[in-house]
């Protein structure tokens, strides 16, 4: 599905505002990035006038860096805490964000797993530039579990130059892409003209793992929710 622009985050908050009307008690995947900020920046709005009832709902974060210290702003749960759990009223009835400072991070990742397994209604996705999701980088076959993982370049230059992170981290924790197919639906959100390549590739090329988004297209409720600017230069719009 595609949207204009200057309306793609609006829509994609319209529709996440719906689907919680829908199933107050959704059980909810988030990612953190560029991508979702804005549409974050909206549901905050929706959440105040009533429109999004996020009362009832549990957030279970997609991803988290290893090493980060609990108040390095770089760190995944403290973005989205920053842009969305903080500021919602009511808050989630639960939020789960992963436990790498109470856990070593296999046990964090195992602990994760176990909450995610418990069920997701909904996982919200974004799309790496090197086709990654969560940090299922390169390399991960659809099997993959949720775990400790080695970042991949592109994922560690991001973390350095968005938030000037002292060092940037090496490994993260992800749900893995087992888990997340096993979601009831999955919505792959990708904005902007940086994103036009590979969308296509996602879309477009076969299976493998060099491009881990595209054992998404497995899943019977892929919804993937691109704007114009993405879209059109794929040929997708
Ligand atoms: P972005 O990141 O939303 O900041 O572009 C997406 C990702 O790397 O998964």
């Amino acid at each position: 599905m595609v949207f204009g622009a200057a309306d793609w985050p609006e829509q994609i908050a319209l529709r996440l505002a719906k689907r919680l009307r829908r199933q107050p008690r959704l059980r909810l995947c988030l990612p953190t990035g560029d991508t979702p900020s804005p549409v974050y920046e909206r549901l905050v709005g929706l959440s105040r006038d009533g429109l999004a009832p996020f009362g009832q709902a549990t957030i279970v974060l997609l991803d988290e860096y290893v090493g980060l210290p609990p108040t390095d702003p770089a760190r995944c749960d403290a973005r989205l805490a920053r842009e969305l759990i903080d500021r919602l009223d009511p808050p989630p009835a639960a939020y789960h964000p992963i436990a790498v400072d109470e856990l070593s991070p296999a046990a964090a990742a195992h602990a994760h797993d176990a909450v995610a397994a418990e069920g997701l209604d909904l996982a919200v996705l974004g799309l790496g530039l090197n086709g990654h999701v969560g940090f299922n980088e390169p390399g991960s076959g659809a099997d993959s579990p949720t775990r400790v993982v080695d970042l991949a370049p592109e994922s560690r230059a991001a973390a350095t130059a968005r938030y000037g992170a002292r060092a940037a981290p090496r490994r993260g924790v992800t749900l893995g892409l087992a888990r997340l197919l096993a979601a009831d639906e999955l919505w792959l959100l990708v904005s902007g003209a940086g994103k036009s390549a590979v969308l296509k590739r996602v879309l477009e090329e076969v299976e493998s793992a060099d491009c881990p988004a595209r054992f998404l297209r497995r899943h019977p409720k892929l919804h993937v929710l691109a704007d114009e600017d993405a879209a059109m230069p794929a040929g997708l719009a």
